[in-house]
């Protein structure tokens, strides 16, 4: 078992694995966004990838996807849980709340969205994968247990809206993300959730709610300076988080949900006619 842990803005800092070493990796769709840092949470293995590098400088749409997603694999992770800050869509979801997300809609239109496109040797094929529950159901629901044992607020559902950026949305276009049911919206779930699908890791997500983008109509709109202040603190409750939920990953068995996500990507595999 081995847990990957992607941090979004606020959970880039590495102090809170032990026996940690960096490590320089290099993949068939280039290089990570940082170095992996290989460590252990109460025992178990896992290693930290920072989205978008340590310091920060890396914008949405120039993150390589594929090779942060691959990098993990690469590493043997089974497991991905992953946490991005996002502004909330709904009155109910203030900022400092965490959502752990259940469904997606993708907005994105500049990035490399699969690994099965014919730019990789040995990966062969075009891959539909299926992506009715983009996240793994027992995997949110640990996140879940955890995060209601240690009295963390936070929604057990949500529906993440994922735009290019690097701009913030319109009004129009924030209505319209309401109404379309979307719930938290941010810049990177997509393709992130798609690639670990195609990778066959289990993956799931926790959105920490920074600012109520621009719909509402009491609440400042949302600008930079708030994104990094609220998160900030939240990225205190989100360290709580993953000290007690990778030990608790380790301690579960995983041998039919591991075999299950490989078996998907399989199935979902188109390869050339003979
Ligand atoms: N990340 C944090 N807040 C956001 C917002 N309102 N829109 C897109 N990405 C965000």
């Amino acid at each position: 078992m081995y847990v990957g842990i992607i941090g979004g803005t606020g959970l880039d800092d590495p102090d809170f694995l032990a026996d940690r070493e960096e490590k320089y990796v290099d993949t068939p769709f280039g290089k990570p966004s940082d170095a992996l840092i290989i460590g252990k949470i109460g025992g178990v293995d896992c290693v930290l990838l920072a989205r978008h590098d340590r310091a920060h400088t890396t914008y949405p749409s120039n993150i390589n996807f594929r090779a942060n997603v691959w990098a993990l694999k690469q590493e043997g992770c089974t497991h991905v849980v992953v946490s991005t800050a996002c502004g909330s869509l709904r009155e109910e979801i203030a900022p400092g709340h965490l959502v752990v997300l259940d469904q997606g809609i993708d907005r994105t239109t500049k990035r490399a969205s699969t690994f099965y496109d014919n730019s990789a040797e040995g990966i062969e094929g075009v891959c539909h994968v299926p992506m009715g529950d983009p996240f793994h159901p027992r995997l949110r629901q640990v996140v879940i247990d955890c995060m209601k044992d240690l009295d963390i607020t936070h929604h057990t559902k949500g529906t993440m809206v994922s735009i290019e950026g690097p701009r913030f949305s319109t009004r129009a276009e924030s209505l319209m993300f309401r109404a379309w049911g979307g719930d938290v919206i941010n810049m990177t779930t997509f393709p992130e959730v798609a690639l670990a699908k195609e990778a066959g890791i289990m993956y799931a997500s926790v959105a920490a709610a920074t600012d109520y983008d621009c719909w509402h109509e009491s609440e400042e709109q949302v600008n930079v300076m708030m994104v990094l202040k609220t998160m900030k603190n939240n990225a205190t409750n989100l360290q709580k988080l993953f000290l007690e939920l990778v030990p608790r990953i380790g301690k579960m068995d995983w041998t039919d949900d591991i075999t299950e996500a490989r078996d998907t990507v399989q199935n979902a595999v188109m390869l050339p006619r003979a």
